[in-house]
This record gives C-alpha cells, structure tokens and sequence, in this order.
C-alpha cells in the first residue's frame, strides 16, 4: 500500500504531519519516532526572541481550546544555531515557519534561515499582527498575504507553502493571492479569532483578552475553506484544523487536500499522529484502496 505524496517536490512518506507550535519537536521526540512522520514543522520564528504574550495563555473551551502564546520563540539566529541543526538525525521532510511583524521581517527572517543546511521547506505565518497596518494579521487582506509571500518566495528556491488565516471573508481571494506571490503549497488554516470572559471575575480570561481558537470544534468550518480553496488554486493544500483521529484526517484528504497537520490534539495525546497514521492504513486495507493519491480529492458530488 502506497502512502506517500508529493507535495511542491517534497516527498513525504505519508500525509501526516504536526501544525506549527503544537509540538516540540525536541521533547516529543522522547515520546514518538519522528522517523515515522511525513514531515516535522517547527514552531514560527520571528527575526528576535519574543517571550509572548502575558498569562494565562491558554483556556480549554467545549472542544477547543484559545491560545495567545504569541509565537514565544529565541529568534532566527538561535534556531540556525541551536533547533535546525537538532533535526538533523531525523530521515524525514523538515519544515521551518517564518514569521514577523513587518514585511522586511518576514524576509530577513528568510535570509537568516537560509543558512541553515537541512530545511526542506518553509512554511509562512500570515497569522502574525502586521504592526505597519494596526495590528490587524497580514493574512487578514489579498494585498498583505501578497507582500509577505513574494519577500519570501525572491530569496529561496526552498518550497514555500503559505500557511492562511481562517480570518477572512473570502478564503479564496487570499489564497488566489498567497499564489500570485509565489507559493507552491497552501496550509489551510491557522486558528480562529476568540476570546473567552470569567463571569467569577468580570474579566477576560487571557492575558491578551483575545486568542486563537481551535481543536476539534473548528473542523467543519476549516474543512469547507480546505474543500473551497482546494477548488480554486492548481497548488496543493495541506489541511490544518481539529483532526483528532484517522477519520477525520480521511475527511480532509477526501476533500482534496494533500496532506494533514495535527495540532491541540498533540498536548493530550502525544502519540496521537502514529495512531492517525495506523488508522489511515485500515481503513485503505477495507476500502481496497492501494495508493492515498487515488483517494486524495476523490469526494463524489
Ligand atoms: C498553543 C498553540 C500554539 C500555536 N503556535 C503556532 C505557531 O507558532 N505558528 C503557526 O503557524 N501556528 C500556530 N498554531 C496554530 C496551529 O499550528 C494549527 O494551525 C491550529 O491550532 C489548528 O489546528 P488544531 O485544531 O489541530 O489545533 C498554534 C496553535 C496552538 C494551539
């Protein structure tokens, strides 16, 4: 039975993969052979080190959680230094996420990353807070993902996958855009704007009063810009919202997506992806499905 797929070039030996910031990949590998993942992705890195937001930072929700983490990282220099050079050992796709707060960061952060030997790919967090424009995430407008995306894609000849934000009235547009810069892949989505209030207290209950929201709750609706986006652009998409076991990472692929990222579900179950894997493989032996690909975007309407 054939697994693998190709996503921008990149092989991958099955569709499964973690979503950036969900999963430190140093200590989760005491818990799981990354050597059996399709791909690693790093956590965002910024050009200097940020602490984050202040706490909490977090807050469980009905099947979700919101997060204002803040993309809490040692910076670009430090991650060529210190995390790139740790993946090393591990035999499979590596993935590094760039973020900034301004355009030129984005591409300075490039730059930095560049000098690493062993990425394979970069994905691009347009989910950050463009700080030239009031805050609001360059994801959020077609001509911001646009800027982003082409600073990126004029100093590598690595893939560049754009990772978009669910933020938006049109999906589509913003994907049609990450592409007219220059992406050759699409991860679809980051987390949903949220916020969450104590009545105990009258207060907010996050440090930064709002958070990304995810988990399983957000599946449907990333499964209908995945199934949407998927429609509109030639690029591959990789899905990234509320998969918690095979069936619903077989719905992503179903609707066309190439590959799965696993995200919230990795902090209470850090063998969770091995298990995603496994359950993919039975249910391709009771289908009598030889090759993923063939099932890959096979959804009958
Ligand atoms: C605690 C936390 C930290 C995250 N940090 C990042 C990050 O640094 N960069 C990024 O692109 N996405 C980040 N995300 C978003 C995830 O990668 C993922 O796209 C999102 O959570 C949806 O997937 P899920 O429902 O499986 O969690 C973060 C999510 C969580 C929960």
């Amino acid at each position: 039975m054939n697994l693998s797929v190709e996503i921008a070039g990149l092989k991958l030996k099955n569709p499964v993969m973690n979503a950036s910031g969900t999963f430190g990949l140093s200590e989760y590998a005491d818990f799981l052979d990354l050597n059996l993942l399709g791909a690693v992705v790093a956590k965002s890195v910024t050009l200097n080190p940020r602490e984050g937001n202040p706490p909490p930072r977090i807050v469980e929700t009905t099947c979700g959680a919101i997060n204002s983490v803040g993309i809490q990282n040692e910076g670009a220099e430090d991650f060529v230094k210190n995390k790139a050079p740790a993946m090393k050992k591990f035999d499979t796709v590596f993935i590094a996420s760039i973020a900034g707060l301004t355009v030129d960061e984005y591409a300075k952060v490039t730059d930095i990353l560049e000098r690493a030997e062993n990425i394979h790919a970069y994905e691009v967090n347009v989910s950050c807070p463009n700080i030239e424009a009031g805050g609001k995430a360059f994801g959020m407008y077609e001509r911001s993902t646009y800027e982003v995306v082409r600073a990126v894609r004029d100093r590598t000849k690595k893939p560049v996958i754009v990772k978009l934000s669910p933020n938006v009235t049109d999906i589509v547009a913003v994907a049609k855009a990450a592409v007219e810069g220059g992406a050759d892949a699409l991860t679809v989505a980051n987390t949903y704007l949220a916020m969450a209030v104590d009545i105990e207290t009258g207060r907010p209950i996050l440090g930064n009063v709002l958070g990304g929201f995810s988990g399983p709750a957000i599946k449907p609706i990333t499964l209908r810009m995945v199934y949407q986006v998927v429609n509109a652009v030639d690029i591959p998409v990789i899905a990234s919202g509320g998969i918690s076991c095979g069936r619903d990472a077989l719905e992503y692929l179903l609707v066309g997506a190439k590959a799965v990222q696993v995200g919230l579900m990795n902090f209470s179950r850090p063998d969770i992806m091995l298990c995603i894997i496994d359950e993919i493989k039975t249910f391709m032996e009771r289908k009598g499905i030889k090759d993923i690909n063939d099932y890959i975007g096979s959804l009958k309407i």
